[in-house]
């Protein structure tokens, strides 16, 4: 009786730790980056139109245990290159990326897909896999339409003129503290109002408290975003 119960008393723990950190294992999640972060370390900047969308599904060939047949395995955009920002050399990789190609999601929204629109144009950060461009939903990912002044100011300069800057998330009292020999190369970005410095903030290295280092350039925008939210 005892051992039956015991018994059960484990699959009940084991029922529960399943649920509890199912959502951490099946869904995509990101970290807040900041797109200058994201600029900086990304294998892949670029600005493309997307021309045309190709679902590519899993047929019993290339059928793997993570997707059933029939599923969506990755979605390929045919793109056209407007601008390439940033695109990583690198020996058995590919040379150049032609005005006219494609770069892939992973089929479904667990795996961070991105649902991007036809005829649209899109700033995307992504990374090389096997000679493919790949991309997801925690990169930089954004209707060209939609960005700030001072996002296309970083595209254009900024952002890789200031790639040694780091840019650290902080939340509450943690973001006073910002001149310690530690945090010389960064700017904390308050988690609480991180949209402020993601759309308005450029980390830049300059002179700070008599050396050099990065502080958040100034600004009228941020200046007027961080008094709304009483910064
Ligand atoms: C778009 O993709 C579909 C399917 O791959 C193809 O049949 C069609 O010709 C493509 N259209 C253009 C304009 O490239
Ligand atoms: C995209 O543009 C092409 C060519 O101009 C047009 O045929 C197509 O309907 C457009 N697609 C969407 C979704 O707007």
């Amino acid at each position: 009786m005892d051992y039956k119960r015991g018994l059960l008393k484990t699959l009940m723990i084991l029922l529960t730790t399943v649920q509890l950190f199912w959502p951490l294992v099946t869904s995509c999640r990101c970290a807040i980056k900041h797109p200058q972060q994201l600029f900086c370390t990304a294998q892949l900047v670029i600005v493309a139109r997307v021309e045309n969308i190709t679902l590519n599904y899993v047929t019993g060939e290339t059928g793997k245990d993570l997707y059933p047949v029939g599923s969506i395995e990755s979605v390929t955009y045919h793109i056209k290159v407007q601008h390439v920002y940033r695109f990583e050399r690198g020996r058995g990789r590919r040379r150049a990326i032609h005005r006219q190609t494609t770069i892939n999601t992973p089929g479904s929204v667990y795996d961070c897909r991105v649902s991007l629109l036809q005829n649209t144009t899109y700033i995307l950060t992504g990374h090389i896999r096997r000679g493919s461009l790949w991309v997801n939903s925690c990169g930089w990912v954004e209707d060209m339409a939609k960005l700030t002044y001072r996002q296309r100011t970083g595209l254009r300069s900024f952002y890789q003129d200031n790639c040694r800057c780091q840019v650290r998330c902080c939340t509450g009292s943690q973001c006073l503290h910002t001149t310690s020999a530690r945090t010389n190369n960064q700017c904390m970005m308050d988690t609480g109002i991180f949209s402020c410095y993601t759309k308005y903030g450029i980390c830049t290295y300059k002179r700070k408290n008599g050396q050099r280092g990065c502080v958040w350039k100034e600004n009228p925008q941020i200046k007027q975003c961080l008094t709304v939210w009483g910064k």
